[in-house]
């Protein structure tokens, strides 16, 4: 059976783009394949953290995943850091990517230029990526396009490694899709959206109130010449809302476009749309969260199946390298 893996960090509110672009998705397609699904509290950390809240927001997260309709009976939900065999292989990996690798990577220049502090695990966290992909034998890795290039340092590691010591990696594929695959910030629409935008006005959160995602939509930025029709290199802003509507009603952004002619009544029903698709999934969420202990025990008994399918990988990996076996 094809085996999937993807993971989110709990690191704020998770976005629409988020749920259009992975969790809508995961959900979907997870009685296709043996699906793991991870809250990366390890990836949060590269960057300072309220201790507080990350906790606070790892169980969210995890509801927002339950909440999405990932069943836990039928796929499999943990914490990163609940698994000591993601770090442990991600040392292998950053033994095995390479600096200059490692620099290419556009979210880490992305992500270091506004900081004044920059941690060394902000620049290998790709290395710790790529070991949770292949920690589970990863077929496909669904994912949004903003991770494009992540995916692709894994394929590399993960057959650097087979060619040096052995085949000891499954290579994994992403699996990007067409529809919403990079959902732009409402405000500055050349921008993606993302839980850590400057303006809150341009990002639309999972538990947004249906009036705070109608005010976003309305004041969303388009452009001056009131034509309706999807072309993301000249008409982002229009475009972004084609594409989000579009995804949330599964239509081309071309055959949306074809039902508008003025901004107003594309904004507001693009609001309607995500306010609809987001509804069950903000009452769920509700129900969820009443019971943070409920969902902590579920993340308990799926830890314990993810350390059982890595170990035996992780064993193989340290072979392969050469260290000397565990007793
Ligand atoms: P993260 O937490 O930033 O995002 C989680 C998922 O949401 C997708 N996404 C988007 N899709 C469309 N439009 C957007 N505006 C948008 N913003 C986010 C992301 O592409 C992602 O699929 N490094 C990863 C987490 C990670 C991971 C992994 C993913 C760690 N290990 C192993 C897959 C496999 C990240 O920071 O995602």
């Amino acid at each position: 059976m094809v085996r999937v893996f993807s993971g989110i960090q709990p690191s704020g509110d998770l976005q629409l783009g988020n749920y259009l672009g992975a969790l809508r998705r995961f959900a979907r397609e997870q009685d296709d394949a043996d699906s793991i699904f991870c809250i990366v509290d390890l990836h949060a950390i590269t960057v300072p953290q309220d201790p507080v809240e990350l906790r606070a927001r790892t169980i969210q997260t995890a509801n927002l995943y339950l909440a999405s309709g990932i069943d836990p009976e039928r796929a499999t939900l943990f914490v990163q850091s609940h698994v000591a065999a993601h770090t442990e292989l991600a040392w292998l990996m950053e033994c095995t990517a390479s600096f200059g690798e490692l620099s290419r990577m556009t979210q880490f220049k992305e992500k270091s230029d506004r900081r004044d502090f920059v941690s060394g695990a902000l620049f290998t966290y790709p290395a710790l990526m790529a070991a949770d992909i292949l920690l589970y034998d990863t077929h496909r890795v669904p994912v949004g396009d903003d991770q494009r290039q992540h995916l692709e340092l894994t394929r590399d590691v993960a057959m650097r490694f087979n060619s040096r010591y052995g085949d000891t990696f499954v290579v994994p594929e992403a699996a990007i899709p067409k529809a919403a695959a990079r959902v732009m910030d409402l405000q500055t629409p050349t921008n993606k959206m993302s839980k850590s935008a400057d303006s809150p006005q341009g990002t639309v959160s999972m538990l947004d109130e249906p009036k705070a995602i109608e005010k976003k939509f309305k004041r969303a930025v388009t452009d001056n010449d009131a034509e309706v029709h999807y072309d993301p290199e000249t008409k982002p802003g229009v475009s972004n809302l084609l594409s989000i509507l579009g995804a949330c009603t599964d239509r081309d952004p071309e055959v949306v476009a074809g039902d508008y002619t003025q901004y107003g009544p594309l904004k507001a029903d693009a609001a309607a749309a995500v306010i609809e698709l987001l509804a069950p999934v903000q009452a769920r969420f509700a129900e969820l969260a009443a019971d943070p202990d409920a969902t902590a025990e579920l993340l308990a008994i799926s830890a314990e199946r993810a350390r059982e399918m890595a170990a035996p990988v992780l064993t193989r990996a340290h072979e392969a390298i050469g260290l000397l076996p565990r007793r």
